[in-house]
């Protein structure tokens, strides 16, 4: 006779944990407690190891989620220091600069909800403006927006780069040459950059070519100066 058996029938008395077959966790808490798992939770314990970051439920503590590292290091430099980060976040400059870009991309990188508000609605952790200057005083105050990051119009090294990640996806002539692009682009924001390289794809497929070469690109910001000349007058 199985001697493990006969306890199991006894029924009373049986640490089930003890009994129970497969991983168990121990976690520590931001809160510093340290708890023991008989069950994992909704995460493949195969997929854990030792020293991982993970979402507990508040009060079953069973593990919801894995978090990725990155999170680790500067949380902790942070709670190390004993500093909170900053609740709130207001980028700001001029149009075109890639603020509402940015916002939408921090928003989708940590599964936050991306809400375009108007100033007065303003609740929001992420906000952009151009006009940093004209908000309520109050909005500024610290313990709200008190991270400000400016978006200023891109060097000539960002506008090669802008002009690059734009025409990634087209297939590019050898004879493109970004640097003289962004010579030639002064005063052009990230916007009208990235219009530049959809006019130059457009001239390309006009010539029904398989490239887009570098006249397409001149081509294309002529256009789009002609465009912001046009729209300059139109507030004059
Ligand atoms: N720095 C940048 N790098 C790459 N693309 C950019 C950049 N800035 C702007 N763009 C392009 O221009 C588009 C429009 O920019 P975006 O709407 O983010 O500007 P904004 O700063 O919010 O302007 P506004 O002040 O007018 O609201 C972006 O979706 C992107 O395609
Ligand atoms: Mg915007």
């Amino acid at each position: 006779m199985n001697p493990e058996d006969e306890a199991e029938e006894d029924g009373a008395n049986i640490d089930l944990d003890s009994q129970r077959k497969g991983k168990c966790v121990v976690l520590k808490t931001s809160t510093r407690q340290t708890i023991f798992l008989p069950v994992v939770g909704l995460v493949d314990p195969d997929k854990l190891k030792p020293g991982d970051l993970v979402g507990v439920n508040k009060d079953s503590y069973l593990i919801l989620d894995t978090l990725p590292s990155e999170y680790d290091s500067r949380v902790k430099a942070m709670e190390k220091l004993g500093i909170r980060p900053p609740k709130g976040v207001l980028l700001y400059g001029p149009p075109g600069t890639g603020k509402t870009l940015m916002a939408r991309a921090c928003a989708a990188q940590t599964n936050a909800t991306f809400l375009k508000l108007a100033g007065p609605q303003l609740v929001q952790v992420i906000a952009a403006t151009n006009r940093a200057d004209i908000l309520d005083p109050a909005l500024m105050r610290s313990g709200r927006l008190d991270r400000k990051i400016e978006f200023p119009h891109p060097t000539e090294e960002a506008r090669a780069r802008i002009l690059q990640i734009h025409s990634r996806k087209m297939t590019v002539h050898p004879d493109v040459n970004f640097e003289e692009l962004a010579r030639s682009t002064d005063d052009f924001n990230g916007a009208q950059l990235k219009a530049v390289c959809v006019e130059a794809g457009m001239l390309a497929l006009r010539r029904d070519a398989t490239e887009v070469n570098h006249e397409d690109f001149n081509e294309g910001i002529i256009q789009v100066q002609a465009k912001k000349k046009a729209s300059l007058n139109y507030y004059a």
